[in-house]
């Protein structure tokens, strides 16, 4: 059976974004649940600057408090050395840079051009290659950008190429704000295979327009069998307005076993699951 890994968001692309600020206690919950139910890969904390993103701040308290399960790594968002360093204190696994296709999202989201944001990354690079850390690379705004609209593939190909180049093991094309429609998706991994094999990208889809599953779909038959989720669909970006949360987990999981894919992940406790995760976003009481 081909085998399709799901790196769950939640903790990080699900909880930015948030109105209110969850607190500490609740995150490591729902970290400690996500292991619980086997996930590869979490995305656990960002290690950002706590004037951009309040909702991040305790990232390095979420890494202390969690219990680590084996064959899970614990992974965290680091714009920069600072960020890396920070995440190296914490013990991550795994961290990743996040560049864009669009200027206009580059500087919203991380205050530097596309070119600049390259050079940033080029000290964090051989200090995580130095520590022996893996890393990932984003690249926001594959299809759409929240400031300029449609972005067109050849932008899109030559980001990728570029963080691969650097030495990011994989690269995850993230449709920031979900308005991807599977055609121009299929366009987009058109000009990015050109550079890289499939096994080298991953899709990062946001479902604000509800065709989040759809582009899933385009991403399998070109050969991905890596995507980003968040349980219970939580999250967007604080610099994306009106973006939605990540896919939700369980459907992704539910279409992919559908579909005759394996992911390792028990449907039915991820539905459980999904409730908790969603109590957080709702201000409701979780535990
Ligand atoms: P800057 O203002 O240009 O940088 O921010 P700076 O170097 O001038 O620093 C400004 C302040 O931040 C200073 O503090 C620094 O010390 C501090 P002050 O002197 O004013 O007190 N600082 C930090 N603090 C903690 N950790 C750090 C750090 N770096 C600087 N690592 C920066 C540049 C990149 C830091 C800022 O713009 C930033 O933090 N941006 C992050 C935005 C973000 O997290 N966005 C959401 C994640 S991306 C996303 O969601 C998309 C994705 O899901 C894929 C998709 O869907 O497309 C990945
Ligand atoms: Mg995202």
């Amino acid at each position: 059976m081909d085998q399709v890994t799901i790196f769950e968001m939640s903790p990080r692309d699900g909880l930015q974004n948030e109105a209110r600020f969850v607190p500490t206690a609740q995150k490591i919950a729902l970290v400690n649940a996500l292991s619980d139910l086997g996930f590869a890969k979490i995305e656990t904390a960002s290690f950002v600057s706590p004037k951009w993103v309040p909702q991040m701040a305790d990232g390095a308290e979420v890494l202390a408090g969690i219990t680590r399960r084996d064959g899970t790594a614990y992974t965290a968002l680091t714009p920069n050395l600072r960020g890396l360093e920070n995440a190296i204190a914490a013990g991550v696994d795994e961290v990743a840079i996040f560049a864009s296709a669009s200027e206009s999202f580059s500087q919203k989201n991380i205050n530097c051009s596309i070119a600049e944001s390259f050079d940033r990354f080029a000290p964090l690079m051989a200090r995580a290659a130095e520590a022996g850390l893996p890393v990932r690379g984003y690249v926001s705004c594959v299809t759409d950008c929240p400031y300029e609209g449609e972005i067109a593939p050849q932008p899109v190909a030559q980001v990728a190429a570029r963080l691969a180049q650097m030495g990011c093991y994989e690269i995850s094309l993230g449709d920031t704000i979900g308005q991807g429609q599977p055609e121009r998706v299929d366009a987009m991994l058109h000009a990015v295979l050109e550079r890289m094999p499939p096994a080298q990208l991953a899709g990062h889809f946001h479902d604000t327009a509800g065709r989040a599953l759809a582009n899933v779909a385009v991403c399998l038959d070109h050969g991905l069998r890596v995507f980003d989720s968040a349980l219970g669909g939580l999250g967007g970006c604080p610099y994306a307005p009106g973006a939605k949360g990540n896919v939700a987990t369980e459907d992704l999981a539910a279409m992919l076993a559908a579909k005759g894919y394996a992911t390792g992940l028990d449907p039915t406790a991820l539905a459980q699951a999904a409730s908790f995760a969603r109590a957080l976003r709702q201000d409701e009481k979780a535990t």
